[in-house]
């Protein structure tokens, strides 16, 4: 025992960390709370996430995350349990970054998984500790929580909690943690920041700006950003529909309105719309918190940017069947990546995931290929078929249709593809294919949200003063 203990003597300046849940949030928080110096236990109550993450094996892909993952347990400040009572006995700031997926039948948060994280840290504290929530939560739930966990716990007043949302995206979970654009504290005393300085000093010593406010603030901010973002991905998107009824190009659309540095590029990037177990169930669950606090009008437009996204997935269908000559019963569609993004093996809600049922539904024959995915895509369709490899996955197609925009599927050579297939089709539903390059290899090339055009400027005549995606 001596000898374990001994790094806890030398290292009492640190904090001690608890982090429940270990999902995405949780997982890649715990890890980079450890890269930080502090001592940290991660507990959850799925035994087998705990073990592979004790053994050193990341339990989902995120770049980067398994080397820092092995770093932080080499340095023995990182362990994982599921023994709660060990995990609570450690940590004098407990982050509680469990999920709030969509609640059976109805938009609203699901908030089980929250209020039994609280519930079991509450039982168990006797001393002075600060719960620190990060899970995205609807506004009000972190005073209903302060409420709860002081008269459940034997500490009473003496357990705060604060609210520390997390920015971070999947792909880029290491980096957002450390480097985030932002931090929110919502506390409810000086004690509270102090703390919370405390611990993410090493973030805020690099010069990340620090927003301190309320509890209910600091849970709006987080469901606000979300907001925000998908409404930028759809109302882009509703720009495709436009474009399409009248013949125009969403994507030199996007290009022009990116260049007002009021309205910038990032997240305007037209195609297939959004999905991931964030964005769609925060919307929905936002536009539902409105209408319980009287308010439900303000959110409409939601309900909207809800529609416009779940709109593209039937537009691709359409496109992919336009390009199969008006009939998708027997065709074989290539579907080229089923995570809600590259970079990711996540399928919850994933638009590619959805277009590949949605043909299936049709009576198309979709083969399937990710780079990542595929084990989470089987589990949750296992009646698709999956190829091995994005070659396995276009032989013989009819038609070819990219769905996520993994960086395999925008390297791959449209000559060489073109052998494979039985017909020359492509259906670009995030329109990042270089389309004259497939339309010099002989492809039918479609893109989602308008022509793509070939602008009629002779290949002869373009003098390179334009930026080639202006001339495709
Ligand atoms: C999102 C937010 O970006 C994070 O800030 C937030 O912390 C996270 O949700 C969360 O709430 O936990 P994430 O779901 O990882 O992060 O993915 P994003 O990078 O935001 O992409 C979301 C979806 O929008 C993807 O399906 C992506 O393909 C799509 N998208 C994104 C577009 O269709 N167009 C764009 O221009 C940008």
């Amino acid at each position: 025992m001596s000898t374990s203990e001994q790094p806890e003597r030398i290292d009492h300046q640190r904090n001690r960390v608890t982090v429940v849940g270990l999902g995405y949030l949780g997982a890649t928080h715990a890890i980079c709370m450890a890269k930080l110096g502090h001592r940290v236990i991660g507990v959850d109550v799925d035994a087998d996430k705990v073990a592979a993450l004790q053994d050193g094996a990341l339990p989902f892909h995120e770049p980067g995350l398994q080397e820092e993952l092995s770093g932080a347990l080499a340095t023995h400040r990182l362990s994982f349990t599921t023994d709660f009572d060990r995990a609570v006995e450690h940590g004098d700031t407990l982050f509680v970054c469990v999920g709030t997926p969509q609640k059976e039948g109805t938009d609203a948060a699901d908030l089980t998984f929250v209020d039994a994280a609280f519930d079991a840290l509450a039982a168990r504290l006797t001393r002075r500790a600060l719960i620190v929530g990060k899970s995205t939560v609807p506004v009000g739930t972190a005073q209903r929580l302060a409420r709860r966990v002081a008269a459940a716990s034997p500490a009473g007043d003496d357990v705060e909690v604060a609210w520390n949302p997390e920015f971070l995206r999947e792909g880029f979970a290491v980096e957002d943690t450390l480097h985030p654009d932002r931090l929110v504290f919502g506390v409810a005393s000086d004690w509270a920041l102090r703390r919370l300085t405390q611990v993410l000093g090493p973030v805020l010593s690099t010069g990340v700006p620090a927003i301190v406010c309320d509890l209910p603030t600091a849970e709006l901010v987080k469901v606000a950003a979300n907001a925000f973002l998908a409404t930028k991905i759809s109302f882009i998107n509703a720009m495709a529909e436009i474009c399409e009824a009248a013949g125009a190009d969403v994507g030199l659309l996007a290009q022009a309105l990116g260049h007002d540095s009021r309205i910038g590029s990032r997240f305007l990037k037209p195609g297939l719309g959004f999905g991931g177990g964030c964005l769609p169930k925060d919307i929905r669950a936002f536009a539902h918190r409105a209408e319980e606090l009287g308010v439900g009008g303000t959110l409409t437009f939601l309900r909207e940017v809800d529609q416009v996204n779940l709109r593209r997935r039937a537009r691709m269908v359409d496109l992919i069947r336009e390009l199969a000559d008006g009939d998708l019963r027997g065709k074989r569609i290539a579907a080229l990546g089923a995570s809600f993004k590259p970079d990711s093996d996540d399928v919850r809600d994933a638009p590619a995931l959805e277009v590949a049922r949605m043909l299936a539904m049709e009576g198309a024959h979709v083969r399937v290929y990710d780079p990542a995915a595929a084990a989470n895509a089987h589990r949750i369709y296992p009646d698709l078929d999956y190829a091995a490899s994005l070659a396995a996955a276009v032989d013989d197609a009819d038609v070819v249709a990219l769905l996520t925009e993994w960086q395999e599927f925008i390297d791959a050579d449209p000559e060489s593809m073109g052998r494979h297939v039985r017909h020359r089709r492509v259906a670009d539903g995030r329109r990042v294919l270089d389309a004259a390059r497939y339309r010099l290899a002989g492809w039918d090339y479609r893109a989602l949200g308008g022509p793509e055009r070939i602008v009629s400027v002779p290949e002869e005549n373009r003098t390179g003063e334009f930026p080639a995606t202006a001339l495709r």
